[in-house]
């Protein structure tokens, strides 16, 4: 055993203590989760039955998530991010998502799809223009790719852009788009050339109050009823050439590589979903008796909350994986995946549980276990449902 060891590091020039993994946080992760856990029991908490119910989450909210550096986390300082990394990310993701996964959802789509779109893809002149405005939370940021009929078959675009020289027309409509009512910035993709296939698709910058542009009704949801939902509609919306994001042609791989990165934002969501329940039960278990004693000390609840915690245990491994893939600049394609594939398969699992633990409270609002449930369900759809991601992942597998 020794043997091999020594062999590992004199190969690899791995210095002695540097060759074992390190699962702990530094200090400074754990100063960023602490102040996120800190906000989301002060600010979040208080009136999240009421936003679920009324369907809201309020603009000051938003102010104050940005004020923290929460709308830019990854983003550098020099485009008013916070310049954080991954780890951080999800550790604030998982945070948040705890008590309000309408909250973290804002934050997900406005740093994953957007702010690192156009900081990745983007021009100077973009980012100057839109980005340092969307990292600070001044702006919110939408990503326009699910349509009536391309949701999973993302290249089956039937919204058009007509290239005129110097603009765009752009006609169809787009669903199920987070931020549709509040954003300010909607990253659209379209179709500019269908006899191209995905080669023939551009993403968009268009702006809210472009003519032409309208904003459908806000979708009735089953969870993340705090998030906005809405069908667009684009007739003649005419678009400046500058405002294409890349190359002509690089629409598609856009989305791909900015959704690679959404779902490590939506895997922590799920993560946190799961771990919030988990936190209420276990509380509760302590505290409510039957038969005698806290219903804790009877082995059905116990063998539920120790599958529970090693579940969300396993999920919170594959999460902190693929954001340290991309944090090392290791490709994060499948880990993403796996990761919100598992994450959203144990945030249904385990706040139905939750629900079951809580007996009739579960079914209760005011002990928040059947809001988590229900927020839970669209992890499992939402930026590639589990069957697209096991797309992903058994296409990576059979590939090598
Ligand atoms: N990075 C870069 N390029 C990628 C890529 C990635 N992660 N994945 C695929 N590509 C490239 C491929 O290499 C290929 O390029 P070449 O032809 O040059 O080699 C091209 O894209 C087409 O790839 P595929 O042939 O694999 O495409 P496909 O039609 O088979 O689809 C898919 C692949 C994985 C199923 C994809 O369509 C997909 O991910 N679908 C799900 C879309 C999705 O997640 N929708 C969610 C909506 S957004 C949302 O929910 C946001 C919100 O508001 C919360």
């Amino acid at each position: 055993m020794f043997k091999i060891k020594y062999i590992v590091r004199t190969k690899y020039k791995i210095p002695q203590k540097k060759a074992y993994m390190n699962f702990n946080l530094t200090e400074e992760h754990i100063m960023i989760r602490d102040a996120a856990r800190d906000f989301a029991q002060t600010e979040l908490l208080p009136g999240v039955i009421e936003r679920d119910n009324k369907q809201e989450f309020p603009d000051e909210l938003v102010k104050k998530m940005g004020a923290l550096g929460f709308m830019g986390i990854m983003v550098d300082p020099k485009y008013g991010g916070s310049g954080m990394d991954t780890i951080s990310y999800i550790l604030i993701m998982e945070e948040l998502s705890k008590i309000d996964a309408s909250a973290s959802v804002i934050v997900s789509v406005n740093n994953s799809l957007v702010c690192y779109g156009l900081e990745a893809f983007g021009t100077e002149i973009q980012k100057q223009k839109y980005l340092t405005k969307l990292a600070t939370g001044e702006f919110i940021g939408a990503f326009c790719l699910s349509e009536p009929e391309a949701g999973s078959d993302a290249t089956s675009q039937k919204t058009t852009a007509i290239d005129k020289g110097d603009h765009y027309i752009i006609n169809g409509t787009k669903n199920w788009i987070t931020n549709g009512g509040r954003a300010d910035i909607y990253l659209v993709i379209a179709q500019t050339d269908k006899e191209k296939g995905h080669k023939g698709i551009n993403v968009f910058i268009v702006e809210k109050g472009t003519e032409g542009f309208y904003i459908g009704p806000k979708e009735d949801k089953l969870g993340i009823r705090g998030s906005d939902t809405h069908t667009l509609q684009f007739n003649d919306v005419k678009v400046p050439k500058e405002n294409r994001i890349g190359e002509d042609g690089f629409g598609f791989k856009f989305a791909m590589k900015t959704l690679s990165g959404g779902r490590i934002g939506i895997a922590a969501q799920a993560l946190g979903i799961a771990a919030g329940a988990y936190e209420l039960a276990l509380k509760y278990s302590k505290e409510r008796k039957a038969f005698g004693t806290e219903i804790c000390n009877h082995q059905a609840i116990a063998f539920k909350l120790a599958d529970m915690h090693t579940e969300i245990e396993a999920a919170r491994m594959l999460v902190t994986k693929t954001a340290w893939d991309k944090d090392q600049n290791k490709n994060y394609d499948t880990s993403s995946a796996m990761a919100k594939l598992y994450a959203s398969k144990v945030a249904m699992k385990q706040t139905v549980e939750a629900v079951q633990i809580h007996g009739g409270n579960g079914f209760v609002k005011e002990y928040h276990v059947e809001r988590l449930m229900r927020d839970a369900k669209i992890t499992q759809i939402y930026e590639g449902t589990s069957e697209i991601q096991k797309i992903v992942i058994s296409r990576s597998i059979l590939k090598k």
